[in-house]
């Protein structure tokens, strides 16, 4: 039996998540056994080098994603957090910041999810003097790049690859949240890749109080979290949020 969070005892909120809170969605994480980087080089397939020297190789890559959360669902862990929002009072706030790109918090429900990794459902245009905007894109490249109606340059996906800066706006907003949250609950991440990483010392130095759930303990925060849950997000997740 898994004692719930005392919500009631908090004012601002940050859920912070990544992929395995998506794994019951049948989408894969990234790290560990059968995870995406064993099936994708992310040198070759996920960086901004690799977009500008092989683009079919990052559309293929993103294909495949696109393909699996195209049909997934939301499971238990993304709809325990839209209900939790339900159950604040006015005079408290809820912030859910996501490294995932699937868009299954939206579509579970959560208002102003802050992506820090962009979405897959987006398409873009590489030329920056062009003037389309990103648009609603579920279709797959796999043979061949898409290129720009408007301007004919290579398009891309909308999400963030390794050596690109984060959507400054979402770093901004999950920076100002982050400051301010006096319970931080990371679910479902290896707590690897920055700033998403560090966010959980930010968090901490302001007073928050830190909770993990995550099937694994992470590498490097393990000592940083006051309460660490470990089991599948989508079991944990309803009966911690009651
Ligand atoms: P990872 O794949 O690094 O970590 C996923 C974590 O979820 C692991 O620690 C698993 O133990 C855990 N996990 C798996 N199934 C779970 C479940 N059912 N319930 C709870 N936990 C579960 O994914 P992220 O931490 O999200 O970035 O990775 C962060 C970023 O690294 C991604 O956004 C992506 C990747 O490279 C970019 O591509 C820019």
């Amino acid at each position: 039996m898994t004692d719930r969070i005392d919500i009631a005892a908090y004012e601002r909120i940050v859920i912070l998540t990544g992929a395995g809170v998506s794994a019951a969605s049948g989408l894969d994480t990234f790290r560990g056994h059968g995870g995406l980087w064993k099936q994708f080089d992310p040198e070759a397939c996920a960086t901004a080098t690799a977009l500008h020297t092989d683009p079919l190789r990052v559309w293929r890559l993103i294909s495949f994603m696109r393909r699996a959360a195209k049909t997934a669902k939301p499971n238990p862990a993304h709809q325990a957090i839209a209900a939790l929002q339900d159950k604040l009072t006015a005079t408290q706030s809820l912030t859910v910041v996501t490294q995932n790109i699937d868009g299954l918090h939206q579509r579970a429900g959560s208002p102003g999810v802050i992506e820090l990794h962009g979405r897959l459902s987006h398409t873009r245009c590489m030329n920056p003097r062009c003037a389309v905007m990103p648009f609603e894109d579920w279709d797959l490249y796999e043979t061949e790049v898409p290129h720009c109606e408007r301007c004919g340059a290579v398009l891309r996906p909308d999400v963030v690859l390794f050596e690109e800066m984060l959507p400054p706006d979402a770093y901004r907003a999950c920076d100002d949240a982050v400051n301010a949250c006096d319970l931080f609950l990371a679910v479902g991440t290896s707590c690897t890749v920055h700033p998403a990483c560090d966010f959980v010392f930010t968090a901490k130095d302001h007073g928050a109080r830190a909770i993990l759930v995550n099937l694994e303990p992470p590498e490097n925060a393990a000592d940083v979290f006051d309460e660490i849950h470990l089991g599948p997000a989508e079991e944990l997740l309803p009966a911690l949020l009651g």
